[in-house]
């Protein structure tokens, strides 16, 4: 397995491939990798003739300094990781600096108020920060294909929206959220989680189950309702927010109407650890 930790030698070694029309596929991860990653992967292996990941904890993504801190980081049991997969996925971890050289600050970016939903009203800054990664990302590997998971879907609807903006020749290709077999969407920030917490967050996908039958045979008032009274009643979680949101303007929706596609949004505290998922509703 090759490992870079440097982006000149990333690209010099990619450089013969593409002269060769080899066709690069991309994953863009934090690292402490999980099935979830590895599903991405198997993707990129299965469309493209090389499969490229990046394991970098992007600092300037994170407004909050403990959640940056305490991010798991464990490079080696990830590269044993994709090892089981294949031996011929290019690996690209790199140092703040090899990114940043010296100025590690977020560039800002117009995504037409896709960042003023949900993660980007309570993450200040936070997709200034994915943006200026991932085009760094994309401007080093310059892939033909890049997958992300839908679980961070209001991040992938940004990322389409960043490479449409500024031209760039790279598919966006959103995955299926993988899920624990209790319907916990799997999740780097898992790993934090007591195993009486992982079992008992098997609320969030039982819940916005529960609400999509809601939201079909009655309204979306009904669905948030039960979705606050749920998480009223679950001392050891803290909803942040639940939304209901058309799935391509991702504005909040407060009536159903004809030809528009709505997704559910959540985030929930537990054990001081924030979780995201989202489900189709239609
Ligand atoms: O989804 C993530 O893990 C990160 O936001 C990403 C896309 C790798 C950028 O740092």
């Amino acid at each position: 397995m090759k490992v870079f930790h440097a982006q000149s030698q990333l690209s010099q070694y990619l450089q013969p491939l593409k002269q060769a029309l080899q066709t690069i596929g991309f994953v863009p991860t934090m690292g402490a990798l999980h099935n979830g990653h590895l599903s991405l992967l198997q993707q990129a292996l299965s469309e493209n003739d090389v499969a490229v990941v990046s394991i970098f904890v992007n600092p300037t993504q994170f407004n909050n300094a403990e959640d940056l801190a305490k991010y798991p980081r464990t490079l080696d049991r990830d590269v044993a990781l994709l090892e089981t997969l294949s031996d011929k996925i290019i690996v690209y971890a790199p140092s703040v600096d090899d990114i940043y050289e010296g100025n590690t600050v977020a560039k800002s970016f117009d995504y037409d108020g896709l960042d003023n939903e949900m993660e980007g009203s309570n993450r200040p800054g936070h997709f200034n920060g994915v943006g200026t990664i991932v085009k760094k990302l994309f401007e080093i590997v310059q892939p033909n294909n890049a997958y992300f998971g839908e679980k961070d879907f209001q991040q992938l609807q940004i990322i389409r929206k960043m490479v449409e903006k500024n031209k760039m020749n790279i598919n966006v290709i959103g995955c299926p959220i993988f899920r624990e077999a209790n319907g916990l969407a799997m999740s780097s920030r898992n790993e934090r989680l007591s195993a009486q917490a992982k079992e008992k967050a098997a609320v969030i996908y039982k819940t916005l189950h529960t609400a999509k039958s809601l939201f079909i045979e009655k309204d979306i008032v009904q669905a948030e309702q039960f979705v606050k009274e749920t998480f009223a009643n679950e001392a050891d979680f803290d909803l942040e927010y639940f939304v209901i949101a058309d799935e391509v303007s991702l504005k909040t929706a407060t009536q159903k109407t004809a030809h528009t596609k709505y997704r559910a949004f959540i985030v929930v505290h537990v054990e001081g650890i924030r979780l995201i998922d989202n489900i189709a509703l239609n």
